[in-house]
This record gives structure tokens, C-alpha cells and sequence, in this order.
């Protein structure tokens, strides 16, 4: 809807976007967060990667922003966009207002404006929740290439597609007040590898890694992370049956 009505009319002239991006360099003890206000023409198709690109290539060469894919892949140019979580290489500039205002996510450590770390909160939090198969055996080992049923491959697939973006993380408020909170992506993970008939974890070994107020109770089902998650995952879905599994063992 917003899209259609920022939308120009074919012989209209091209809009003037004026694109505020929050600008700081923790490495300088001499910068301070502000906002710098940019103007471009925009183009047919434009993204807000197209759009940073030609900041940089003509007003800025300072300005610094993430990208690898360009294709809503690699998740490495996850940003606020109008203060909503989301990847810079798949926002078209014409579902915006003329005033664009741009700021880095929440939460992850600072490189430089419109760029964070996301990869070494990623990293960290796969470690600790182990999210690797854990086939016990050798037999088991072997096992890892025997056939699923394609509707369990499909079901874990659906899991997978996490991009480790961290705009779930950016939009979710329980992250924002509880520092190790593995968040939706945290449990998503969990949950994709609960699935996985190779991996021999039991629910304990689930429970012991995520039933606590850092992992599932610390869920206050606020859903911001299921309605800004690029790859439309079923977060929502999940982390409820998460929840459910869990409150039992807890019980038991
Ligand atoms: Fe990004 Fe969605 Fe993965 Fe969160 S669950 S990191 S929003 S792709
Ligand atoms: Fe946060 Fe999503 Fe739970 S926004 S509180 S992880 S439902
Ligand atoms: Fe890879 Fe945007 S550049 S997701």
C-alpha cells in the first residue's frame, strides 16, 4: 500500500529524496553519533543499496554500510529503515517517503555507521546453543547422508533459510533489555535442530540449553522479531511450540 503511493507516474520527474543517515565512528574518540542529511535524484528500481552506493561513489567516500549479496541472501545489510529493521538491498526506494532516515541495529556492537557486528553475536550464540548436528556415533556419523522424507527436509529447510540478518534481534524489546537473550534466531535454530531426526539431543539436552529467561521463558511473545524477519520465517509458530515443549519439561 505505502509502496503504491510513493509510487511515480511514468512522465513524472524523478523525486528528490532527502536520506538522513546516522553517522559515528566508535574508533574516533573525536566522533559523535549524528545525522547527516544526503540528497539524490532517484532512478527507476532503486534501492536503498543503489542509493548508499551513490552517496558514497559521489558526496561521501567516508560513509560506511554492509553488503555482499545484493540479493536478501547474505543478511549483511540489515539496517533501520525509517526506524523498522530491514535489508537495505531489498527495499526499493519507491515504497518510501521522500525523507529517508537510515541508522545502524540496535543492539550489535558499532563498526561504523550504518555498519555492526552482527557475525560475532551470530557466532557466539551458535556456539552456546551448539547448533551443529550431534550425531553420537560413528554409525550415526555415517547416517548424516541417509534419505528424509521430503516433508521433513522441507519442514527443516523452512528453518534454515535464516540469513542471520539480526533484524529479529533489532526488533525484538526483550533483546534490548536482556543482553544474552538468544533471541528469535536463537530459537529458531533450536527448533531446526529438534527437527533433525540425525541429531541425537534429547529434549533435557534442549531444555538445558535454552529453558531459562536467556532462552524461551525469556520470551515475552512480543512478536516484533515475526513481523520484521526479511525471510519471512515462521517465528511466531515456533517459538510458541518451543515454549509448550519446554514449560512441560520444566514441570516434569
Ligand atoms: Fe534475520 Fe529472520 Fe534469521 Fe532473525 S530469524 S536473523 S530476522 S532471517
Ligand atoms: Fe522478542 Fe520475538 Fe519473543 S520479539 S519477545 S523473541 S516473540
Ligand atoms: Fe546480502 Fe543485502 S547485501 S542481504
Amino acid at each position: 500500500m505505502i509502496g503504491i503511493l510513493h509510487r511515480r507516474r511514468r512522465n513524472d520527474a524523478p523525486r528528490r529524496l532527502e536520506i538522513a543517515v546516522l553517522r559515528h565512528n566508535p574508533a574516533d574518540p573525536a566522533s559523535t553519533p549524528r545525522l547527516q542529511q544526503f540528497t539524490i535524484e532517484e532512478a527507476e528500481g532503486m534501492t536503498l543499496f543503489i542509493a548508499l552506493n551513490e552517496i558514497r561513489a559521489t558526496q561521501d567516500p567516508s560513509l560506511q554500510f554492509d553488503f555482499v549479496c545484493r540479493a536478501g541472501i547474505c543478511g549483511s545489510c540489515a539496517m533501520l529503515i525509517d526506524g523498522r529493521p530491514g535489508l537495505a538491498c531489498r527495499t526499493l526506494t519507491r515504497d518510501l517517503g521522500p525523507r529517508i532516515t537510515l541508522a545502524p541495529l540496535p543492539f550489535f556492537e558499532l563498526i561504523g555507521d550504518l555498519s555492526v557486528n552482527t557475525g560475532k553475536w551470530m557466532r557466539g550464540t551458535s556456539e552456546r546453543l551448539q547448533t551443529w548436528i550431534h550425531a553420537s556415533t560413528k554409525v550415526d556419523a555415517d547416517a548424516l547422508e541417509a534419505r528424509m522424507e521430503p516433508e521433513l527436509a522441507e519442514a527443516i529447510y523452512e528453518l534454515d533459510r535464516c540469513i542471520e540478518c539480526g533484524c529479529c534481534i533489532a526488533g525484538c524489546g526483550t533483546a534490548q533489555m536482556r543482553e544474552d537473550f538468544v533471541g528469535a534466531v536463537g530459537l529458531n535454530k533450536i527448533a531446526r535442530f529438534r527437527l533433525d531426526p540425525r541429531d541425537r539431543r534429547s529434549d533435557d539436552d534442549f531444555y538445558e540449553l535454552i529453558g531459562d529467561d536467556d532462552g524461551v521463558f525469556g520470551c515475552m511473545a512480543l512478536l516484533g522479531c515475526h513481523d520484521v524477519c526479511p525471510k519471512q520465517l515462521p517465528l511466531q509458530t515456533q517459538i510458541a511450540y518451543l515454549r509448550r515443549k519446554m514449560a512441560v519439561l520444566g514441570l516434569s
